[in-house]
């Protein structure tokens, strides 16, 4: 049984940050060895130059594997391909499991090479492809393997498709979008289709930096994409349009954290962008101070502010389905007495809302990236409904793309379509 993974977790210093992608993939390794399969595993592991770069052996991977499965013995081999992997294959025993060190050592991977799918092929009789973090992509181990061998879904590759394709298609509403991160262009073809499918629709993260210079709004030294802007605009315009035929929100952020610095140690303070409004409706003599509803030239933002968490947690108090990607602001800075940084409050608020926190709980489902590192990091992953294992693939899915890998397993209508 060949059965390909995604198995490309984050490494600090040759130790894995992040386990989620292994421990998804353990459903349907442990079915295959309960049935006495010998499981041959392979996957890529980041984009390495050459085979030589050891920062991306699989072999951490190895070791955190046998650790979840117990007891289970997993044999480890240098190379996917060619004689020593041949010979490591054919001493396996059932209910084994070899792992293949990284794909991508041979550029024949990405390169969909029809030769060095069918000496992977070679080494089993049939193909399970589990890796849903890849089926994006039409590699040799994604798409011409399957020239090659029967092959079929595995068990996390199918609840993926199944959960967002449903999510997607017959959401229970409203339906809400939360999508943050830090590029708009990763993310246009999945915002056009949430403007479409979705009752309100939120950006949060770097992402809203752009959509809030494409309102004239000066962003200061904030990470945002000048060339994206022109996108930024067509995507306001049309949610605006939508907006004008039926209930729809498209919500920017209205107020945002910021700070001169991104440390834990940074002073921040809250910008709130209508202030200024406010005051010229009511012709309130006493203005709020120019810097209440301005970023100073040095300054940055690096979260939504309160009023906008506040409405977005809020808005999610009324949706029965929430499709959440990407933080609101940045994560990765720790606060002086944990994992709660200085900028993180308005994902947490997120959090609190998806879970139930104000009373009501919606379906959640979580794509994946850097958003899974966090809640894995803070415990609560297994809170959500379905926190996907995919990056990429997931916002491919979403945006109705047909995935390579997926694909090249449906057109085989003489096999069944799952493991059972
Ligand atoms: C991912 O992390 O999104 C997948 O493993 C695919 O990796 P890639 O973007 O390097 O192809």
């Amino acid at each position: 049984m060949l059965l390909r993974a995604d198995y490309n977790v984050p490494l600090e210093h040759g130790k894995i940050s992040d386990d989620y992608r292994i421990k998804q993939s353990l459903p349907t390794v442990q079915y295959l060895l309960d049935k006495g399969a010998k499981v041959i595993i392979c996957s890529h592991l980041g984009r390495p130059k050459g085979s030589g770069d050891g920062t991306c052996s699989l072999w951490p991977v190895a070791a955190r594997l046998s650790e979840l499965l117990g007891q289970e013995k997993v044999n480890f081999v240098k190379d996917c391909v060619g004689p020593q992997v041949e010979k490591a294959a054919s001493n396996l025993k059932p209910g084994e499991i070899l792992l293949l060190e990284n794909l991508r050592f041979h550029p024949e991977e990405e390169q969909n090479n029809e030769d060095f799918a069918q000496k992977l092929a070679s080494l089993a009789d049939v193909f399970v492809q589990d890796g849903f973090g890849v089926v994006h992509r039409a590699h040799a181990s994604t798409d011409a393997v399957t020239h090659f061998l029967p092959s079929v879904a595995g068990l996390l590759l199918e609840r993926e498709v199944d959960t967002i394709t449903n999510v997607m298609q017959k959401p229970e509403r409203p339906l809400m979008a939360v999508v943050g991160g830090a590029k708009i262009s990763d993310k246009i073809e999945v915002l056009h289709k949430f403007i479409e499918i979705a009752d309100v629709v939120a950006i949060g993260g770097a992402m809203a930096n752009t959509f809030l210079k494409a309102e004239d709004i000066d962003v200061a030294q904030s990470m945002y994409e000048a060339e994206d802007v022109p996108i930024a605009k067509d995507i306001i315009e049309k949610a605006r349009q939508k907006a004008s035929r039926q209930d729809f929100i498209f919500y920017i952020p209205q107020d945002a954290v910021v700070a001169h610095k991104m440390d834990k140690t940074a002073q921040t303070r809250i910008v709130d962008f209508s202030a200024h409004v406010i005051a010229d409706v009511q012709n309130y003599p006493k203005r709020p101070p120019h810097s209440a509803s301005t970023i100073a030239h040095d300054e940055m933002i690096l979260d939504i502010g309160p009023f906008s968490g506040s409405f977005i947690a809020g808005s999610m108090q009324l949706a029965k389905t929430v499709i959440w990607n990407g933080a609101m602001g940045v994560t990765e800075v720790d606060g002086l007495q944990g994992p709660t940084g200085p900028f993180a409050h308005g994902t947490q608020l997120i959090i609190q809302s998806i879970l139930g926190q104000f009373g009501h709980r919606p379906f959640s489902v979580v794509g994946g990236g850097d958003t899974v590192g966090y809640i894995e990091r803070l415990g609560l992953v297994d809170h959500f409904n379905h926190v996907s294992t995919g990056g990429g693939a997931s916002l491919e899915l979403m945006a109705g793309r047909t995935l390579p890998g997926v694909a090249a397993l449906l057109d085989k209508t003489d096999q069944p379509e799952v493991v059972q």
